[in-house]
């Protein structure tokens, strides 16, 4: 409508090859196609997948969990709902299998261990899965191997002592059709690390490789510690031999390193014969971890075998180049969305499961319209609010804004968020006497009291103030991100200036309130809330432009 896309001077850089947050891919190969599919946690619709032909472009095609009847998360909390998944193929029945767990409750105060299940389709490109199929244990991160007797395995992460919550591998064969035990659940490693409750094995996947089976495995936590070591043995359950060259990835070694957090492998072999792998990573900017608010990305790398054990990227730490092995990408374009599709794009994205349909792109013609509920940004509910991921350290997010403000509880507007504990946004609201103002919302941030375990109140620490523009016509919304901090701005009108009255710093959307977590990333979302009522007046967003730069 007034933009052309614009090709920006980004980074062409290789990897992230899935930039913005993309944690525990796991991926797969059939024919000459690749698959990956990565973790969502409390976004719906859940896990995405990504479709390339050459390994380093990819293309979003869909996801596994996109209906109410596969995943239903109301009132799930941040960080939980949808964990690592597993996708493979089962070329025999020519279907598709992503494995997968949904966390419902994981607070501070309560950690129901979940049970995993998974969904198939025939046609992945059709993005239609099937409903759940439910396996008996509890655990994450599931895994699951045909063995060439026919015997399938299924084979997670849970805890083996409540008390201590020291974690394992665990295993068992079950009946694929119905995801019932056939045998008993069998710890089958333990990890390389010692054995306490930061070590944590999990994300395990079996492979068959040249008459061997091989156990992955991430250790170590989430945060730099974080690695993939590998045995391998006779048969899907071992006794296991440790790879001398443990942790095979492990950028954890020299915290200086641009990447970090490396692991939660997964690997695949090339039509050619040569094997790749990907796993998470993240790029903490500042040369710290506060400033790491596009989260874990997924990073590619190559793989080679030295005396029948894996090496991964040669033996080196993840980086964002393969120097002389696969070379940048292009630089990466802007995203600039005019509303003229009647379907939203798939990379659009709702917190949790809406409870019923919130936005048209039908009711007024080349507008976004979101249709607020009595829900805010800061409600463990399902808000008016459709977001994207920030794909790019630097990188600005802009959309124009039609709304009328009846009360002084109306309100929308733009959001950089992470959770319901962590966002900050600039709106529009109303001022109950016919004008309206502009609203920013800073340092939304859960408050804590108490020492373990850590309970939340429901106060939030929040700065909201308010600057007095017209009281109609459009506004534009502007946010721009780098490296340390996001500026928040606004302008009235089509050409008018924009002000910033709010820099923040980029640490509030990475370092997780105290007893939360940090699984996710960064993303831009456009909302609107009748804070506590419902509100009749509906939102217009002409366009939605993202536009990453240097
Ligand atoms: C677990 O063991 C490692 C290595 O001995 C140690 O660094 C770490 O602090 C331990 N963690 C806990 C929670 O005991
Ligand atoms: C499989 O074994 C063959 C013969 O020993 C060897 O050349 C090849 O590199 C092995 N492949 C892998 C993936 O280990
Ligand atoms: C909003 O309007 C109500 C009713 O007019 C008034 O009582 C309240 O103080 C106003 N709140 C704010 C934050 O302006
Ligand atoms: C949070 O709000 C709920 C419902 O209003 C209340 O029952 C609970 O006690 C509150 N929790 C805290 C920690 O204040
Ligand atoms: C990011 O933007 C802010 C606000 O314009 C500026 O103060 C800061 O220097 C910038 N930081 C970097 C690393 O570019």
């Amino acid at each position: 409508m007034y933009y052309k896309p614009l090709l920006v001077r980004a980074f062409g850089l290789l990897n992230p090859i899935l930039p913005g947050w993309n944690p525990d891919p796991s991926i797969v190969r059939v024919g000459s196609d690749y698959f990956i599919a990565t973790s969502t946690f409390e976004y719906f619709p859940g896990h995405p997948i990504y479709h390339s032909k050459d390994l380093v472009t990819w293309e979003l095609i869909g996801h596994g969990l996109n209906r109410a009847s596969q995943l239903s998360l109301l009132g799930t909390p941040s960080d939980a709902g949808i964990w690592a998944p597993t996708l493979r193929y089962h070329a025999r029945t020519k279907k598709f299998y992503l494995l997968t767990t949904a966390r419902y409750a994981y607070t501070a105060e309560y950690r129901l261990f979940p049970r995993s299940f998974y969904v198939t389709t025939e046609d992945i490109f059709a993005n239609s899965w099937s409903d759940p199929v439910y396996f008996d244990a509890l655990g994450y991160d599931p895994d699951i191997f045909w063995d060439t007797n026919g015997d399938v395995y299924s084979t997670w992460s849970g805890i083996n002592n409540a008390v201590d919550k020291i974690y394992s591998i665990y295993q068992n064969k079950i009946d694929l059709a119905t995801g019932t035990s056939l045998t008993e659940a069998q710890v089958i490693f333990q990890g390389t690390l010692p054995d306490n409750s930061s070590a944590r094995p999990e994300g395990p996947h079996i492979y068959f490789i040249n008459s061997t089976y091989y156990l992955l495995i991430a250790e170590g936590g989430s945060g730099p510690g974080h690695r993939s070591t590998i045995q391998r043995g006779p048969s899907p359950s071992g006794p296991w031999e440790n790879n001398p060259k443990n942790p095979i990835l492990f950028n954890g070694a020299d915290l200086s390193l641009s990447v970090q957090d490396t692991g939660h492998a997964d690997i695949v072999q090339a039509r050619d014969g040569s094997w790749w792998g990907v796993a998470l990573g993240v790029r903490p900017q500042n040369g710290d971890f506060n400033h790491q608010q596009l989260g874990r990305e997924t990073f590619l790398f190559p793989v080679t075998w030295e005396d029948g054990w894996p090496v991964l990227n040669g033996g080196n730490p993840l980086s964002e180049h393969l120097v002389g092995i696969l070379k940048d990408k292009s630089p990466l374009v802007a995203y600039f969305n005019e509303f003229t599709s009647h379907t939203l794009d798939l990379a659009f994205y709702f917190l949790r499961t809406p409870s019923k349909a919130f936005y048209s792109l039908t009711s007024r013609p080349g507008y976004l319209r979101l249709y607020a509920n009595a829900f805010a940004l800061g409600d463990r509910d399902s808000p008016a609010l459709i977001l994207r991921k920030q794909t790019s350290y630097e990188e600005t997010f802009e959309t124009e804004l039609d709304f009328s403000a009846p009360t002084n509880l109306t309100e929308a507007g733009i959001t950089i968020f992470y959770s319901d504990l962590l966002h900050n946004g600039i709106g529009v609201i109303g001022d109950g006497v016919g004008g309206r103002r502009i609203i920013t919302r800073t340092n939304v941030q859960a408050a804590q009291v108490g020492p373990w375990p850590l309970v939340f109140t429901n106060s939030t620490i929040t700065t909201v103030a308010y600057h007095l523009i017209s009281a109609s016509g459009p506004v534009r919304l502007r946010i721009i991100g780098n490296a340390t901090s996001y500026s928040l701005g606004y302008a009235e009108g089509r050409s008018g200036k924009f002000v910033f009255p709010i820099v923040i710093d980029s640490s509030l959307l990475s370092v997780p309130p105290v007893g939360g977590f940090f699984f996710k990333g960064a993303a831009f979302g456009v909302y609107n809330t009748g804070n506590g009522k419902p509100s009749i007046s509906p939102a217009d967003f002409a366009y939605w432009r993202q536009t990453p730069a240097m």
